[in-house]
């Protein structure tokens, strides 16, 4: 099993990190954040927290939407002048993976461009503490950080064992106040997450439990969460739906959706969760025939139950229906066009064989997909 090492969920959880992180043994903390929690004045609060135990605390709130090594390394020079044996990551998901990554790189010289791979980290890093803001990209318990380099614009993963936080705080109230627009996409991405591991030939009877957990739970919320963010039900089930996904990911493996997401990303800037969001119908509609029985259960797990006797091969085709009901329901951009980066024909050839280089994505991916594959799945996603 992988994941984090101790998970607290609850409202109001949040407010016991200072001795959390000080019953690790730490004296010195980083808290790594961005200019939002700053603004709205979290990363003061939870600066105020890590003090109030008697602990010295950094802040260092220059985290971007898409982290880079650039950004990580300059945190990092912060950290390893301070001598933390903490870091706390405050707000989303890249905000988490820049704190996983400075936290090898306290204990590991060099840039965080050294890292980026699988397994290449050495030594393990100080107490890791995940305080997510958003609920979906399950960097709270993943082995994960993915940094873009801004040299070559390529996005990559630092993966090790290593990076798996230590402990993270699961509070709903840390939610209430985030947007419609990144409620819905955020909340897509843990979608994508349990969906692409409950389908991934990588998944397992453990990892279906976790799935199954988000599934539900995502087709019962996300469009509460988004539309009545106050709602405290909803936005606590969307939390855990991204913790359970991410558990399924760390075990299972994204798929094919999560490859084709990465060069829109990469290239263009496009927020994970909505490059995610506006692909995954599509590649459940590609996908479907090569499990059904496994599409068939999510459409149905997704608030669409299958007729009595209806055989799995057709159940199956609606759970890209489902999806594509829940794009529209939530307002994200259903078509590359709507995205408003202006990606056209020209660039389908180098998308595709960017996505063919996502390769462990593509190898899960329950029907073999070619570079030709991957453009004709964009151009479906033009129209
Ligand atoms: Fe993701």
């Amino acid at each position: 099993m992988f994941m984090a090492g101790r998970v607290h969920f609850g409202p109001g959880v949040s407010s016991k990190a200072g001795e959390l992180v000080k019953a690790s043994g730490a004296r010195s903390v980083l808290i790594v954040t961005d200019e939002t929690m700053e603004r709205i004045g979290l990363a003061e609060r939870m600066a105020g927290s890590v003090r109030a135990a008697g602990l010295e605390v950094s802040v260092f709130t220059g985290v971007e939407p898409e982290p880079s090594v650039e950004t990580t390394d300059s945190a990092a020079a912060i950290a390893r002048d301070r001598k933390v044996q903490a870091v706390i990551g405050l707000g989303g998901g890249s905000s988490m993976d820049v704190a996983k990554a400075v936290s090898i790189l306290v204990t590991n010289d060099g840039s965080a461009a050294r890292y980026q791979g699988l397994g290449l980290v050495k030594n393990p890093g100080v107490f890791k503490l995940m305080i997510p803001t958003t609920a979906g990209t399950g960097s709270e318990v993943t082995f994960t950080a993915v940094l873009i380099r801004k040299s070559d614009g390529v996005k990559g993963g630092i993966n090790s064992d290593y990076l798996y936080p230590d402990m993270s705080l699961l509070d709903p109230e840390l939610t209430v106040t985030m947007p419609p627009g990144i409620t819905a996409s955020t909340g897509m991405d843990a979608l994508a997450h349990a969906l692409e591991a409950y389908t991934s030939l990588q998944a397992s009877p453990f990892s279906d439990m976790f799935a199954e957990e988000a599934l539900w739970r995502i087709g019962k919320w996300i469009r509460v969460a988004a539309m009545n963010g106050r709602n405290i039900e909803a936005r606590g089930g969307m939390m855990l739906a991204a913790l359970y996904g991410g558990v399924a990911l760390a075990n299972a493996g994204v798929t094919a959706c999560h490859a084709l997401a990465y060069p829109l990303g990469g290239m263009f800037g496009v927020p994970h969760g909505n490059a995610n969001a506006l692909l995954i119908p599509h590649v459940a509609r590609w996908n479907a025939q090569a499990s059904p029985e496994r599409f068939a259960e999510a459409a149905s797990l997704l608030g669409y139950p299958r007729e009595e006797g209806e055989p799995d091969h057709v159940a199956a085709i609606f759970c890209s229906e489902a999806l594509g009901d829940m794009v529209d329901d939530l307002g994200l951009p259903a078509r590359l066009q709507d995205l408003g980066v202006g990606i056209g024909e020209e660039h389908l050839e180098e998308m595709a064989g960017k996505a063919m280089g996502v390769s462990r994505p593509m190898e899960n991916n329950p029907r073999v997909m070619t570079r030709d594959d991957c453009i004709k799945i964009y151009r479906e996603a033009m129209m």
